[in-house]
């Protein structure tokens, strides 16, 4: 539980820093420096939270004196950052695997390595040690910083190594790679204590535990200095920061904290579980203005039958009230949601609660998912489970029903001003921008690949059920 969780500070502990700087030095004496220094590159699956940890990877790489390739043939360090929340997600990232072995044949110094939450399964670890020949090593959702001991290892031996550690300390002082210099990911608590029936997280990431607020603060400082314009804080449950540890505070302070903080800049926070979204954290939501005007909140479900045997401790009036406590505080907020359809026993019934949620929330934008079972969880041993022909029906259905509520709801911005913050230059045109501000959804508009980072303002001209269309103001 939380008071028993170590913070481990990188340079007192272990000589984990010491193992890069050892992997550093035998590229230098071979004069692997520069443009001669070997490639690395991180594959990333799944949700924020691997793409946090994946920026701290890349940290370590490049402090092992690897440099970033963007293409894997190029690369002498492959690792591959797994997620396991749906079997889909578990299916690509052994697809992505499966790819690398070509590299290792042309290339056999290449090292090749799998971390997250799939091979925090012990069952999926085995199978990479015993069919994946080819894979170094795998190390679980808390060894991230044990990277560079495994990659010298492997260098060094070639050995192969498949860590379950079951350590879920908070190591503080990894090197950061960030991938935007403007969005930054600030994790501000790890794991999970709610244990949702279909969940395969609790198990993956451990028991919950925050980071200090103190050092909460001091990267989001570092973070501002160093250019983020957008500061999204992460965590499996961040309404639950700081339960139980002496040395934070809740999510609504810690917020209004780095709202506090000198520097143009805006908050975003995410995943909040209804059970912990206390009146205080939606007051700070409301009246902070350097907190984006957006909510996701997942329900899951309509269903109270289904809500209880998910296990989410709510009912639909419970989530009903906070929504209408969020609307009367700030009538304007962007809510979005998480909805899972074909759950074991789910009903029409079940579904058509689900759908009413949806007209009586009119939410911005869902994210829907067919239930997939997860081995381990409760779920996946319960009765009734969906065919699948019935799940793919309910999901077209939830999807043709929320687009119309999505297209209206974007509708309310057109002709107003709106400030965004230029995210990136669009793929398929080089004149236009994407930014992002209040909305759910992501606004396209005209502009100089120059205006990327910074804030802008932004006339909505016209949007539909997934983006909105704009003109710099
Ligand atoms: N099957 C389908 N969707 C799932 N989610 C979590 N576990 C499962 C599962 N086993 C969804 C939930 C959660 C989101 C991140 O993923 O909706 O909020
Ligand atoms: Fe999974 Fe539920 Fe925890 Fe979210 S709150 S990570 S859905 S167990």
């Amino acid at each position: 539980m939380q008071d028993n969780t170590k913070i481990t500070e990188m340079e007192t502990e272990g000589g984990e820093l010491d193992a890069a700087r050892a992997v550093r030095a035998d590229f230098a004496a071979r004069s692997l420096v520069g443009d001669k220094a070997p490639g690395y590159y991180i594959q990333t699956l799944g949700c924020q939270q691997n793409e946090a940890d994946s920026e701290r990877l890349a940290g370590l790489a490049e402090l092992m004196g690897y440099r970033r390739v963007c293409d894997p043939n190029d690369a002498r360090l492959i690792l591959v950052n797994t997620c396991a929340i749906r079997e889909h997600a578990e299916a690509r990232a052994l697809s992505f695997i499966g790819e690398y072995k070509h590299v290792r044949e042309e290339h056999p110094d290449t090292v090749i390595g799998v971390g997250g939450c799939m091979v925090t399964q012990r069952h999926r670890a085995d199978k990479l040690k015993m069919s994946y020949p080819y894979v170094n090593f795998t190390f679980d959702t808390g060894a991230l910083h044990k990277l560079p001991f495994l990659v010298k290892q492997a260098i060094e031996k070639g050995s192969r190594r498949f860590v379950i550690s079951d350590e879920y300390d908070i190591v503080e002082g990894l090197p950061v790679s960030r991938t935007s210099k403007h969005s930054a990911w600030l994790p501000i608590m790890y794991g999970c204590n709610n244990f949702c029936s279909y969940c395969i997280v609790p198990y993956v990431r451990g028991r919950e535990r925050s980071r200090r607020e103190e050092d909460i603060l001091n990267e989001a400082e570092l973070l501002i200095a160093d250019g983020a314009r957008e500061i999204t804080l992460l965590g499996q449950n961040v309404n639950s920061y700081g339960n139980g540890a002496e040395d934070s505070s809740n999510i609504a302070e810690l917020m209004r904290k780095i709202c506090a903080l000198d520097g143009d800049f805006r908050l975003r926070f995410m995943t909040s579980h209804p059970k912990d979204a206390s009146d205080e954290l939606l007051r700070a939501v409301a009246e902070e203005e350097k907190i984006v005007k957006h909510f996701h909140l997942p329900v899951q479900s309509g269903s109270d039958d289904v809500l209880r045997r998910m296990n989410r401790k709510y009912t639909s009036g419970h989530y009903l009230g906070i929504v209408e406590k969020l609307r009367a505080l700030c009538p304007d907020i962007s809510l979005t949601t998480d909805i899972i359809v074909g759950f074991p026993g789910e009903t029409e019934e079940d579904f058509e609660a689900t759908l009413e949620l949806l007209r009586r929330v009119r939410y911005d934008m869902i994210f829907s998912f067919i239930y997939s079972p997860r081995k381990g969880t409760p779920a996946a041993e319960m009765e009734g489970a969906v065919p699948a022909e019935v799940s793919k029906e309910r999901f077209a259905r939830l999807t043709t029903l929320q687009d119309e509520i999505s297209r209206e709801r974007n509708e309310r911005f057109i002709g107003r001003k709106v400030r965004l913050l230029a995210g990136e230059v669009s793929k398929n045109d080089s004149n236009m921008l994407t930014g992002r501000g209040d909305m759910a959804r992501p606004v396209h508009f005209a502009g100089d690949a120059s205006l990327v980072g910074s804030f802008v303002n932004v006339k909505i001209t016209s949007c539909g059920a997934y983006n909105l269309e704009g003109e710099l103001i």
